[in-house]
């Protein structure tokens, strides 16, 4: 039986007072009814000091990165490598998200070299694949995640066991367009077969998320699909109510 994991992309939002004010809610939250799922948030990189001071102490929620460097140190302005985070007490880094993807062009061999940096460097990746709404229109959508897939598969079932899987179609993230929990089932369905092609025991350990206009109303149906195994969480994340009817939808 897989664990179900409820992770919080907080993208480029937040202060050092918001950050404090969200996550006091969210521990009073938890601590009034403790979580069945393991909760993780990913603030901004800025904001991880004070995540980990918050968060000291075994409290119950985990952190991590929105993103990690491919190299471990030197002359990389602007990066952030693996260790740096797990000095802070990071434990999880999200890769290959779809606006990395989109905006700063990470394509799939980017996307797996920062897989294996973070796994590496002692960090659980969460690696998102998904398809654009034109791809999903042109009937491409297996043939895509496929593709994003593949290039975590070729790191081998050691690393492939030592990750966490984000399904996030690109038209649903932000835009209030959630898949159906069966469109996101038969997609999830796929990207497990397609693991357990090349080990069934990683395919039937590896936790699944889905991600993409999660909210409060529709988590519990998206996470009653037997693939999937959680959620990512952007804007919902921002509220602590919301995150945590979420949660509680994962338990
Ligand atoms: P959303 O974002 O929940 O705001 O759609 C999900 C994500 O990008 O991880």
């Amino acid at each position: 039986m897989r664990t179900a994991l409820v992770a919080g992309n907080w993208k480029m939002n937040g202060t050092r007072a918001s950050a404090q004010a969200l996550l006091a809610e969210l521990l009073a939250g938890l601590s009034a009814a403790p979580a069945q799922a393991q909760v993780v948030v990913c603030p901004p990189f800025t904001l991880i000091p004070l995540v980990a001071e918050l968060l000291a102490g075994g409290a119950s929620v985990s952190y991590g990165a929105q993103d990690v460097a491919t190299e471990k140190s030197g002359a990389y302005t602007g990066e952030i490598a693996a260790a740096m985070l797990t000095d802070y007490g990071c434990r999880y880094a999200i890769v290959g998200h779809s606006e990395r993807r989109a905006l700063y062009g990470e394509t799939d061999a980017i996307v797996a070299a920062k897989y294996t940096a973070a796994r590496t460097g002692g960090l659980i990746p969460i690696a998102c694949v998904g398809e654009t709404l034109q791809e999903r229109e042109a009937g491409q959508t297996e043939v895509v995640v496929a593709r994003q897939l593949d290039a975590l598969l070729a790191l081998g079932n050691e690393a492939l066991a030592a990750g966490v899987i984000a399904y996030e179609p690109v038209w649903a993230i932000g835009t209030g367009k959630t898949a159906t929990p069966e469109q996101a089932q038969e997609v999830h369905r796929f990207i497990r077969a397609r693991l357990a092609a090349q080990s069934a025991t990683v395919a039937e350990g590896l936790q699944i998320l889905y991600g993409g206009s999660v909210k409060g109303s529709n988590a519990a149906t998206l996470f009653a699909q037997p693939d999937i195994d959680g959620g990512l969480i952007g804007g919902a994340s921002l509220s602590a109510a919301e995150f945590l009817q979420i949660i509680r939808a994962a338990g």
